[in-house]
């Protein structure tokens, strides 16, 4: 008996050095953490109960039958805990084929796919990892065509959720594309469906990995990242503090957690948050920080399309995702890529059961010919559409402007908003006084005296909240020192909300 047990022993510290210590070292050497010391990293201590360390690849093409066999075959799969609560992850392990996907290699990841979705809990893939195994041609496709058609069947039911931590290419960023959240570490990851140098050969552009698919191309123009990070360490601790904040299916409620955070905290800074003059610009992010349980806000898409805030954020202890126009960037107005971003975050969201929060200050949609040719109409319609079919609790309060469709866009009551609430600042108009007061009163256009009379009438009748408060449209003007206590209030009542949509299939967005 002693001796088949050390010889477990022994496969598994075997097993534990992956493509070898010299190959470990080179990825050291790189600042990059190696499969097994990041799972380490992400999940609670001693968590891990790992599967499949012994599988190997059956590939006999290109003398792969001749080389050493590696237990495990590129990916560390298995289980554990974060916070306590369970977690899927597997790791793919550059070391071994510069982490490849082969068949069995693939088979470990659907096994894991499939148990996460049966067991309604999240996945979390570790990428480091050149595509398919290019030894093993289409049974390597094929393995990624079952691992792309799980994330297809899991979107929406389980968070799944792709860290980048080295160069990645082919299938090991089309799985993560479909995926609900991707993060990437700075200067030691890369995400391209071919890498330079066959840009190189196609397109005759010369271009490094780093402007081609780096973390900063992607979390700044592409927004194929949600965030990035300065290392393995950081973007790991980032990743146990997203997972604290989502439920760990559709089929669950969001994760509650301690707070020493008074929900009736007033905060009177906020009664002169907004600046007299209108033009003037504010940080929104200070209001969120000041209305959240112990200011703690983590936030997706930080450096892309910054005139939209997404995130998430708790109340009460329980998790809200917040929306917000950030009046300090292009005047907080909403254009084709702050539509898109918040779309899908406020998707992501009602797919979780996550209520979301709105603070409103947009002064409408932007025009010109840059945006309309970038498909503005399409890429504004996907945040309508999407506010209009969450059916989680949806809270919005305007702070300052809310004009015209982006009015209407941002969670207003016509598109099922449970609680509108409106600071005394608030603007409700179809447009502001200026444009408006040009096309209505063209013919004055030349007379100053009679066009700054106009211009005060009209502010004094519209850009205020109490027209559409009249209406109902607001349920309440506020004040704004109680906006916390009036969202977790709100939030409490709205609790056991029940709402469906009709019947379908599935909808059609405007993708
Ligand atoms: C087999 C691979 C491999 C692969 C890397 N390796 N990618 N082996 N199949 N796809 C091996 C290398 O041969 C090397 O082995 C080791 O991993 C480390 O790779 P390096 O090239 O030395 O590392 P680096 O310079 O850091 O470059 C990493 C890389 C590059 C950018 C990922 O290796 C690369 O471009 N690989 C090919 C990417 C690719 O085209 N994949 C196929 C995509 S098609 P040795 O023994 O020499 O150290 C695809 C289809 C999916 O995925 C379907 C999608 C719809």
């Amino acid at each position: 008996m002693k001796h088949v047990l050390e010889i477990l022993e022994q496969r598994r510290q075997e097993a534990a050095l992956g493509g070898g210590q010299a190959r470990i070292d080179a990825q050291h050497k790189r600042g990059k953490l190696t499969a097994r010391e990041r799972i380490e990293l992400l999940l609670d201590h001693g968590s891990f109960e790992e599967f499949d360390t012994f599988v190997q690849h059956r590939c006999t093409d290109f003398g792969m039958d001749q080389g050493a066999k590696i237990p495990g075959d590129g990916v560390v799969t298995g289980w554990g805990t974060v916070n306590g609560r369970t977690i899927y992850v597997f790791a793919k392990d550059f070391t071994v084929f510069g982490g490849s996907l082969s068949e069995t290699h693939a088979a470990k990841i659907t096994k894991l796919q499939d148990m996460a979705l049966k067991n309604g809990a999240p996945i979390i893939g570790l990428f480091d990892a050149g595509g398919a195994r290019i030894q093993e041609g289409v049974a390597a496709l094929g393995g990624y065509g079952e691992v792309f058609q799980r994330n297809v069947l899991s979107s929406g039911v389980i968070p799944q959720i792709s860290m980048i931590m080295g160069p990645c290419a082919g299938g090991d960023v089309y799985s993560p594309a479909m995926t609900d959240f991707i993060f990437m570490v700075k200067d030691t990851s890369y995400m391209f469906v071919t890498g330079p140098d066959v840009v190189k050969t196609v397109t005759n552009e010369n271009v490094t990995a780093e402007e081609l698919g780096g973390a900063s191309v992607h979390a700044t123009k592409s927004s194929v990242a949600d965030r990035a990070y300065d290392n393995d360490v950081e973007a790991l601790l980032q990743l146990r503090r997203l997972v604290d904040f989502l439920p760990s299916s559709n089929r669950d409620d969001v994760p509650e957690w301690p707070t020493f955070d008074e929900t009736d905290r007033v905060d009177m800074s906020l009664d002169t948050l907004v600046p007299d003059n209108p033009n003037k610009p504010y940080d929104m992010k200070e209001l969120i920080l000041k209305v959240v349980d112990e200011g703690d806000f983590f936030e997706i898409q930080d450096v892309h399309a910054k005139n939209i805030i997404t995130g998430f954020a708790r109340i009460d202890g329980r998790s809200v995702g917040i929306v917000a126009n950030q009046p300090m960037v292009l005047a907080g107005v909403l254009d084709s890529d702050a539509s898109r971003k918040a779309a899908r975050f406020v998707r992501f969201c009602d797919c979780f059961n996550i209520p979301l929060i709105t603070f409103v200050d947009v002064p409408g949609f932007l025009p010109g010919t840059a945006q309309e040719y970038g498909g503005l109409i399409k890429h504004g319609a996907k945040l309508l559409y999407a506010y209009a079919e969450a059916t989680v609790p949806k809270i919005t309060i305007i702070t300052r402007k809310a004009f015209g469709g982006a009015y209407v866009v941002m969670a207003s009551k016509h598109l099922r908003g449970d609680v509108n609430y409106a600071w005394p600042s608030a603007q409700i108009a179809v447009m502001g006084a200026k444009g408006a007061v040009e096309i209505i009163f063209r013919q004055d256009l030349g007379d100053a005296q009679k066009i700054a009379e106009r211009t005060k009438e009209y502010e004094d009748r519209f850009l205020s909240p109490f027209v559409a408060a009249e209406r109902g449209y607001i349920d309440e003007v506020i004040m704004p020192h109680g906006t916390r206590r009036r969202i977790a209030r709100a939030l409490a009542a709205l609790r056991h909300k029940v709402l469906e949509n009709p019947w379908k299939k599935h909808d059609n967005i405007p993708l």
